[in-house]
């Protein structure tokens, strides 16, 4: 890499509605304003950078666009005097990777508020096995335990559980100590999941069962959700009195097929989880816990690791619901 310029992937409409992707050399003096500058080493493919490289509605505008809503570097220059050059910083969210140019480039410049300082406790490569998906599993697990759901409440469902969120919402709820029960499509993966701390595995397709009726028995106590539709409709039906049940996906559905018995007789709540928005207090606590206590305990079993150059194929699994874990863009290596 010569000075100034860095190799990205960019992603162009060459046709209405026909996406190409190309990695090419960039210039920093190319990127958009704004007061950090940052070398970046890692990145991660999260489900909505698939979206967007692959042009698929509600993510990118316009193109031609460098997705990555996720990156991990060291500090070239920050105009703000937030950061020092050689610090280690973090950003995910915001408009990363949707209209800005995003993690899937060598260099990013962005706002000094999006940063956050890498944590004592993780290295920039872990920041980025966990990326997005891991802080989105960490806010839900936070925003659970804010809501009075203790190891002791009973157990806590994550569906999805093969997915990034769900991989690593199964290791930090297991490192917290509560009892995890994983639903997955992935009947293989029941090995995976129990290393990564789930008490029991249960095939996706058990979560649904009895989707048509008002309620049905109690059973969680708090539950994880990625997948949305009849599948989260399902859960809440299922969720003990005073249960909760976050929801952050929508792998499955957009909509939300329930009544208003599991709400009105059994107190149940349901908590949005946006980790693009998430103010930078709740962030940067996530980001600790993370760090510390709820460091998932295998986090190099959930990676996948892939240059630029590689990452292609690994667009079309996430899309098509086959990824295992999380995948690792190495930009030191592209
Ligand atoms: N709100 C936020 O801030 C936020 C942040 C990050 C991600 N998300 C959203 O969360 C969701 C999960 O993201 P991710 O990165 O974990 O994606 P992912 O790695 O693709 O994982 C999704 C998992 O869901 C399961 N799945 C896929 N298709 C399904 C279907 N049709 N029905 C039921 N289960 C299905 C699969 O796991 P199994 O085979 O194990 O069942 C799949 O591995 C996405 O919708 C993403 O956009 C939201």
């Amino acid at each position: 890499m010569s000075l100034g310029t860095f190799s990205a992937m960019v992603v162009s409409e060459t046709a209405p509605k026909s996406f190409e992707r190309r990695i090419v050399k960039r210039s920093v003096n190319d990127l958009p304003p704004g007061e950090l500058l940052l070398r970046v080493h890692y990145s991660s493919l999260n489900y909505k950078d698939a979206m967007s490289a692959t042009g698929r509605p509600g993510v990118t505008k316009s193109y031609p666009h460098t997705p990555g809503i996720d990156a991990a570097g060291v500090v070239e220059e920050d105009a703000s005097g937030r950061f020092k050059p050689g610090d280690e910083v973090i950003v995910t969210g915001y408009d990363l990777g949707m209209n800005t140019a995003g993690g899937f480039g060598q260099y990013i410049r962005v706002p000094a508020a999006w940063g956050v300082p890498l944590p004592a406790g993780l290295s920039l490569r872990e920041s980025m096995v966990i990326g997005t998906a891991g802080f989105t599993a960490g806010l839900s697990v936070y925003r659970l335990a804010a809501a009075g759901v203790a190891p002791a409440a009973g157990e806590i469902l994550v569906t999805g559980a093969t997915g990034g969120v769900g991989s690593i919402a199964v290791g930090i709820l297991a490192r917290a100590g509560y009892r995890v029960v994983a639903a997955t499509g992935k009947a293989s993966e029941e090995g995976y999941l129990k290393d990564l701390g789930a008490s029991e595995v249960i095939d996706r397709q058990t979560v649904t069962e009895g989707a048509e009726r008002p309620l049905l028995k109690e059973r969680w106590a708090g539950a994880v959700d990625v997948v949305g539709g009849a599948t989260l409709a399902t859960v809440l039906k299922a969720t003990r009195y005073g249960g909760v049940v976050t929801c952050c996906g929508l792998v499955g559905a957009p909509d939300l097929p329930v009544n208003v018995f599991p709400f009105i007789l059994r107190g149940v709540s349901l908590l949005g989880i946006d980790s693009v928005q998430c103010p930078a207090g709740p962030r940067l606590e996530v980001w600790q816990r993370l760090a510390g206590s709820w460091k998932p305990a295998h986090l190099e079993e959930t990676v996948t690791e892939v240059t630029l150059q590689t990452l292609e194929p690994a667009i079309a699994a996430i899309l098509a619901g086959q990824v295992r874990g999380r995948t690792l863009v190495n930009l030191l290596a592209s």
